[in-house]
């Protein structure tokens, strides 16, 4: 028996090293204890004294070509608490070697276990990114914001990146049973546990929260059951809002009472005035979350009007920023603006616009349900004559931009992304090239859970006499989106 110790529970690379050792040598997935423990121990050989290492001769140990989405489920499958993670990574991958389309078979008790495991990662995720509450402490160097959660999967190491974006300039701690993280606006770097006692008691922030939450709360829209499945009851007790609820859900039947018996009040001109702005661009839903979704997502937009980070604003008339519903099923990601949409300040607005909503409509996608926006957020072009030729954004301006994009998906949060095309593509998942063999299918995306890859509305309009051909395959990408996000 192989022992590998790993030196944290969600040790991704630790893992990825051990396998890649193991399969070299053809060590068949019974004969691996996979443990957390010290890190110095790994590869130890506990019975290579008392009998020969248990190599499979039968199984060629020439390296292999793991299939693009296998990496992605592993990040994800490493922070569950199922003490079997480990080799059930391990055996799937030494199945991958004789069945490359295993993943694919999502009625195989191992991919359904994993993919299972994945979406229970995913949604932990999704709900600590939501309900993390800082308290402000202050220390030698000005004010800490400290945060207890109780996580029950190991999904600290991978959400942490999250707050490090969201919150870049404040100092803050997130503390855990298991592990810490901690953010002084520059590096991110995890600590052992720590107990709830640790965490500084209320403070006026907490004030400001149940303020918060008692505004957004709607009496007329009460559905227990879903808030408890958004909002999980086991999350409450950390939750500074919590305390309100009760009396909010006791107080509701009598508070829609009273909102059905009073006099309509008339909009304010002004707010009535952005409004009807809103409802012209998206189907605005009139939920609290979606105006408060539109309000972040006009903050980010507001920002992004003055970024500088790289060069491509110089030249190009102003950042073309994503638009549609602040709680999209879809989010649609293609390259960068074109002239058009570089001069109207709108994606997709120019000839591939066309094409995009001309298929989106008859793949029964309505625009109003989407999110559009694209990897690339300025023009990219070559003067000629009184032209502008698009030129293709180069990786490190594609880089430079994913940060936009990130932002973007945590919060519109959509039930699919769609990357239209391989600029888009290699932004949400870093992968180059392949992108034909890969259209109509998803793929894994550390950035964006899985995303679901098409060809660009654009190569449409370049494939000559294919283009029915094209265009008739391009809607029958988006009408599988469609089914997929149904
Ligand atoms: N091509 C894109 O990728 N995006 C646009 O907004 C327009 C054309």
């Amino acid at each position: 028996m192989r022992v590998a110790s790993l030196g944290i529970e969600a040790d991704f690379e630790g893992w990825r090293t051990a396998a890649r050792e193991f399969l070299s040598q053809g060590v068949t997935p019974e004969n691996i204890a996979w443990r957390v423990g010290n890190v110095r121990d790994l590869f130890a050989d506990v019975s290579a004294e008392r009998e020969p290492p248990p190599f499979d001769k039968s199984i060629d140990a020439a390296p292999m070509r793991v299939p693009r989405d296998f990496l992605g489920l592993a990040e994800l499958v490493v922070c569950h608490a199922d003490e079997g993670r480990f080799a059930l990574l391990y055996r799937l991958l030494w199945r991958l070697r004789e069945d490359h389309d295993l993943l694919a078979r999502t009625t195989d008790d191992d991919v359904f276990r994993a993919r299972a495991m994945a979406k229970t990662i995913r949604r932990e995720r999704h709900k600590m990114e939501a309900f993390v509450r800082f308290r402000e402490i202050a220390d030698e160097d000005g004010a800490l914001f400290v945060a207890w959660f109780e996580p029950e999967h190991h999904i600290v190491e991978i959400t942490a990146p999250f707050f490090a974006r969201r919150f870049a300039s404040m100092r803050w701690s997130i503390l855990t049973p298991l592990v810490s993280a901690h953010w002084n606006t520059r590096d991110l770097v995890f600590g052992p546990g720590a107990s709830k006692a640790d965490v500084p008691g209320a403070d006026h922030f907490e004030d400001h929260w149940r303020t918060y939450y008692a505004s957004i709360f709607n009496p007329a829209r009460l559905k227990i059951g879903a808030m408890k499945s958004e909002m999980p009851v086991r999350y409450w007790k950390n939750l500074p809002e919590s305390t309100i609820i009760g009396p909010l859900i006791r107080e509701a039947s009598r508070r829609e009472a009273d909102m059905i018996g009073a006099q309509p009040t008339p909009e304010p001109r002004r707010s009535q005035i952005i409004l009807d702005r809103m409802k012209k661009t998206a189907d605005v839903k009139s939920s609290a979350a979606a105006v408060s979704g539109h309000n972040a997502l006009g903050a980010l937009r507001a920002e992004a009007a003055g970024c500088r980070r790289c060069p491509l604003w110089e030249n190009a008339t102003q950042t073309v920023f994503g638009e549609g519903a602040a709680q999209a099923d879809f989010m649609f990601v293609g390259e960068q603006p074109g002239d058009q949409e570089d001069l109207a300040g709108r994606a997709f607005v120019g000839p591939a616009g066309k094409v995009f909503d001309q298929a989106l409509a008859e793949a029964g996608i309505d625009r109003g349900r989407a999110y559009v926006t694209n990897a690339v957020k300025h023009f990219k072009f070559e003067p000629r004559g009184k032209r502008r030729l698009h030129k293709a954004p180069n990786a490190g301006e594609i880089t430079a931009c994913r940060w936009w994009l990130e932002q973007e998906f945590d919060l519109v949060r959509p039930k699919l992304v769609v990357a239209l095309g391989a600029t888009a593509l290699f932004s949400l998942t870093g992968l180059r090239g392949g992108l034909l063999k890969m259209r109509g299918s998803r793929v894994a995306s550390q950035r964006a859970g899985e995303v679901f890859v098409t060809v660009h509305p654009s190569s449409i309009l370049r494939s000559g006499d294919e283009r029915e051909a094209a265009y008739a395959a391009f809607v029958q990408d988006l009408r599988k989106a469609a089914q997929l996000a149904a």
